[in-house]
């Protein structure tokens, strides 16, 4: 009778572990597994917020979607990615806007440069009604915008000191792959290289290039501050990052799980705010400490500078100058406040 109970008692625990164990596999295998580019190093803050999202995305959907990213520019450069997420060969990424405004020629308006007075400027029109349309915008090129990420503002940085427009004039300037941004580089004078940041380094190092543009998270991630140590802080434009999902890969996904990405993809976008603030200042801080040299152009020479810049607003956005000037209202708004 006492081995029939003591049989009987392990079977119990036994049946108990093993629907435990079923009930856990069915939990934690998940229905999709996603890819996630990102360019920027694993404790960069855009990276920081992908892995929120991905944390967030698998949480809320009881573990069924997960979402692996991947760092440092490890499925390509940032023009490589879009390409692969046409066919849904990658599922989401963090990209700068500007590799993608060939594509989606209204997306020049939101980095003209010098359209926005700072960056509480800038949020408020992302996070507007014009933030959500030009959000829509990039089912122009099949693929959904989720949310805004924080990337300040950009300026010049070179192995000699800049302090003037006439500086830059000859120079050979690294941009970002668009043709806005190169135009606007050789408008004040200068030749525009395109080299994928990954290459930034290289470049400086073989000569390729005299100076770059980029905001301080970025030139100290990818230690510039080696090859280029006078940061002018002239703040030309302010280029923001977007967080995008492949049209392929949406259409495939539920509504509900839909409404999760989106809603998971703007609560990490709060998260990478917060980060970007704290960022912008250590990434100066250790630079500086790094042998970088701070440059400030006088305002005599910005204004110079800023009038060359501005000439290319009339080329690339000229169908687009009431939004413009609802930008700029809204910059007018914030002094209101
Ligand atoms: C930004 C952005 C990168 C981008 C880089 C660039 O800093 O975070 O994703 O590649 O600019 O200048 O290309």
């Amino acid at each position: 009778m006492r081995k029939t109970i003591i049989w009987a008692g392990n079977l119990l625990v036994l049946l108990v572990l093993l629907c435990g164990c079923a009930w856990r596999m069915n939990e934690e295998i998940p229905e999709y597994v996603l890819t996630y580019a990102e360019n920027q190093p694993a404790n960069y803050p855009t990276t920081q917020g992908a892995l929120k999202f991905a944390e967030l995305v698998q949480e809320r959907t009881n573990h069924k979607i997960r979402i692996q990213v991947h760092c440092d520019g490890e499925l390509g450069t940032e023009q490589e990615v879009v390409s692969q997420m046409k066919f849904g060969g990658i599922d989401f990424a963090r990209i700068s806007l500007a590799s993608i405004s060939d594509q989606i020629p209204q997306l020049n308006v939101l980095q003209l440069p010098f359209l926005y007075d700072d960056a509480d400027h800038m949020w408020r029109v992302l996070n507007g009604v014009l933030g959500e349309v030009f959000l829509n915008s990039f089912k122009e090129a099949d693929l959904i915008g989720l949310s805004w990420y924080d990337a300040g503002a950009r300026s010049f940085y070179s192995n000699q000191e800049i302090h003037t427009q006439e500086d830059l004039a000859g120079m050979k300037i690294r941009v970002q792959d668009s043709d806005m941004m190169q135009d606007m580089i050789s408008r004040l004078g200068a030749t525009p290289v395109s080299v994928p940041y990954s290459d930034v380094y290289v470049a400086f190092h073989t000569g390729k290039i005299d100076a770059a543009e980029n905001n301080w998270p970025a030139y100290e991630a990818r230690r510039h501050y080696d090859v280029a140590k006078y940061f002018t802080v002239d703040e030309h434009t302010r280029v923001p990052e977007i967080q995008l999902a492949s049209g392929e890969t949406w259409r495939s996904l539920s509504e509900e799980y839909q409404d999760i990405i989106l809603e998971c993809a703007r609560e990490s976008a709060e998260y990478e705010k917060q980060l970007w603030a704290e960022r912008e200042k250590t990434a100066r801080k250790k630079a500086i400490e790094k042998g970088c040299v701070e440059l400030r152009m006088s305002n005599a020479e910005l204004w110079k500078f800023r009038e060359t810049a501005l000439s290319i607003y009339e080329t690339y956005c000229s169908d687009y100058m009431d939004i413009i000037e609802r930008i700029q209202r809204e910059g007018a708004r914030g002094t209101e406040d």
